[in-house]
């Protein structure tokens, strides 16, 4: 029985403050990669950038060919001109410059990249608007000399539309790459993975009918499990600009008219829906059509909350079988970027009996989430509030509130994602406790269908491990990082460990572990070896499963990944060697450790 309600003013609410002007599922719009070859020149000192008085030189009244977004040349044998990015070498996008060039492997500055391109639009009066993936850190981009904007934190997407500025020939896009760490930084200036920089993800052209559809969210009502409900926002919507929405497996087929803003909300009834989850991650073709342009999707329909110390996912209780990832290839030695990426990736995770995923620390590239939804994981999106942030700094705070802006409007479609990550390993303060509320304020305000978490960590007191961190009255699910045998702790004692957690919720040990050099064999009281990572998981397992309400896992981490924190010789040599699988693709012993334990988890939750 299919009954269509038209209900207004209450489903604004849950949406206000996605990133305005983002477009969402850019892979299904009508797009021209710009990925490939580009042109680059570094500069240290940022000589294209700043005059010789250290003034930008693109807030200068005057415009200054030594700016090199100007991408000047010159025949005149007399003219100073001293860059030339035709004749500069080249870095291949997307990508991080650190593992394409030797002498960049360290590199933090400023790279400028540039590219040529031409565009001739499809259809008169279309608009065309400039897509980057990521950028990592901050990016100052333009146009055949005009200057589009600027986008800080490298991992989330941003746009810009250049209908305006684009010519049907030779467009210089020239993009000011830096990735300079500093203190006001979101991630500040101290994390445990690679800074790599670059153009790291997709660069597309997107052109668009003049009146287009810019941003739509679908999914089950918080709280029902028979109720789709959303909006649609369409740019430069005519008055009573008709929308039609239609999942036709579901029958579903009905059109609306967009109020003053171009926005619709709507709701839709059906007993029919069958429900994501890891074991049938079924996703529904779903089109949103005007009398301009057909925009498609795939999405799943799944209901997840939280009931006492329970995770219900579809209503039936569920345990987090886990793992972190970052967001690199391994093999590769580089920042993962494309879909083949993530299919190595997430088919370690399928292969190691997971159904979830931490993608730690950053909100990582959108085909490993797309591929989530298709292959049935659940998971835990972070934004990279990690460690000692400047919680006492506007700036950072809004930056942070941006990242999470940006990452929900791009993700939120996705059944997969069933957890909000605000932060890692932040030391408790009332600073950092005002921020994170902030965040988590600004979360729901966005999205507030989905379960709120942080990476929390515990301390010790006469004996007794205690996670009473006041922030975890503000969570849903109270998840936090220990390393019981690592960094400390006895392993031995382990099984028998006590636990104090403050909070009546489901609990998640959002990571634990230990480092092993792959092919080291020893003793499980020699450090580094196959055999003490083996025997540390044996003994954290036995242990976590006696935690109270303790409802899943993800032990750190996948892979060996790339630190620049980790300089032990011979065993380290620039690589975090807590992988369960080694930077070589190669499993170690821990791996089946935990194969083991999650074969046993899935009959328990059954
Ligand atoms: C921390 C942190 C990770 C880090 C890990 C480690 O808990 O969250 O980013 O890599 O520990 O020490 O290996």
């Amino acid at each position: 029985m299919l009954k269509f309600l038209l209900i207004k003013i209450l489903f604004i609410l849950p949406f206000i403050g996605l990133s305005q002007d983002l477009l969402i599922n850019t892979s299904n719009r009508n797009i021209t990669t710009l990925n490939g070859t580009w042109h680059y020149i570094v500069d240290p000192y940022e000589t294209g950038y700043y005059n010789y008085r250290y003034e930008p030189y693109d807030q200068l009244k005057q415009n200054n060919n030594s700016a090199f977004y100007n991408n000047y040349h010159t025949d005149n044998k007399m003219a100073l001109v001293e860059y030339d990015f035709d004749k500069s070498p080249t870095l291949t996008v997307p990508g991080d410059w650190n593992s394409q060039k030797e002498k960049l492997f360290y590199y933090e500055g400023t790279i400028w990249y540039k590219r040529s391109f031409d565009h001739t639009f499809t259809k008169e009066n279309n608009r065309l608007f400039l897509y980057f993936g990521a950028i990592n850190y901050k990016a100052e981009v333009y146009l055949n000399g005009e200057k589009l904007g600027t986008h800080e934190g490298g991992f989330t997407p941003f746009n810009f539309e250049v209908t305006s500025i684009v010519k049907p020939t030779d467009n210089y896009l020239v993009v000011k790459v830096d990735n300079k760490r500093f203190k006001e930084a979101i991630p500040t200036i101290n994390t445990d993975w690679w800074n790599y920089g670059g153009i790291t993800r997709d660069v597309k052209l997107i052109e668009e009918p003049s009146t287009f559809i810019q941003d739509y969210i679908l999914q089950l009502k918080k709280d029902t499990n028979n109720s789709i409900t959303g909006m649609v926002k369409i740019n430069n919507a005519k008055i009573n600009e008709k929308v039609t929405i239609s999942i036709p497996e579901l029958k579903i087929n009905s059109s609306f008219s967009a109020n003053g803003k171009g926005v619709i909300q709507f709701e839709f009834k059906s007993k029919k829906i069958k429900y994501w989850s890891p074991t049938s991650p079924k996703l529904y073709d779903v089109y949103i059509k005007t009398a301009h342009q057909i925009l498609k999707d795939e999405i799943g329909f799944r209901t997840i909350k939280t009931d006492g110390p329970n995770i219900l996912l579809n209503g039936k209780s569920i345990f987090l079988r886990g793992i972190c990832i970052h967001e690199e290839n391994a093999m590769r030695g580089a920042r993962a970027y494309n879909e083949a990426d993530a299919l190595v990736a997430l088919n370690w995770a399928k292969e190691l009996g997971c159904n979830y995923v931490r993608l730690a620390h950053y909100p990582h590239n959108e085909h490993i989430v797309k591929l989530a939804d298709k292959m049935g994981l659940m998971v835990w999106e972070e934004i990279p509030v990690y460690w000692t942030v400047d919680f006492t700094n506007k700036r950072s705070l809004n930056n942070a509130k941006n990242q999470l802006a940006e990452a929900i409007t791009r993700d939120k479609n996705r059944a997969s994602i069933i957890i909000w990550s605000m932060a890692n390993e932040t030391p408790p303060s009332e600073p950092r406790n005002t921020f994170l509320k902030e965040l988590i304020q600004h979360t729901k305000s966005i999205d507030s269908t989905r379960l709120i978490s942080a990476a929390l960590e515990k301390h010790n007191k006469d004996g007794v491990n205690i996670v009473d961190d006041e922030i975890g009255k503000y969570m849903d699910i109270v998840a936090f990082n220990q390393y019981t045998g690592w960094y400390g702790g006895s392993l031995e004692d382990a099984p028998e460990a006590k636990w104090s957690i403050k909070y009546n919720k489901p609990v998640v040990i959002s990571e634990f572990g230990g480092g092993a050099l792959q092919g080291l064999h020893g003793t499980i009281k020699e450090r580094w070896t196959e055999e003490y990572q083996e025997y540390l998981y044996q003994q954290n397992l036995k242990m976590i499963e006696k935690i109270p309400n303790i409802r899943g896992t993800s032990p750190w981490i996948l892979n060996d990944f790339r630190s620049p924190k980790r300089v032990l010789p011979i065993i380290q040599d620039g690589w975090n060697r807590k992988g369960l699988i080694s930077n070589h693709g190669i499993k170690k012993k821990a791996f089946f450790t935990v194969k083991e334990f999650y074969k046993k988890m899935q009959q328990q939750y059954n």
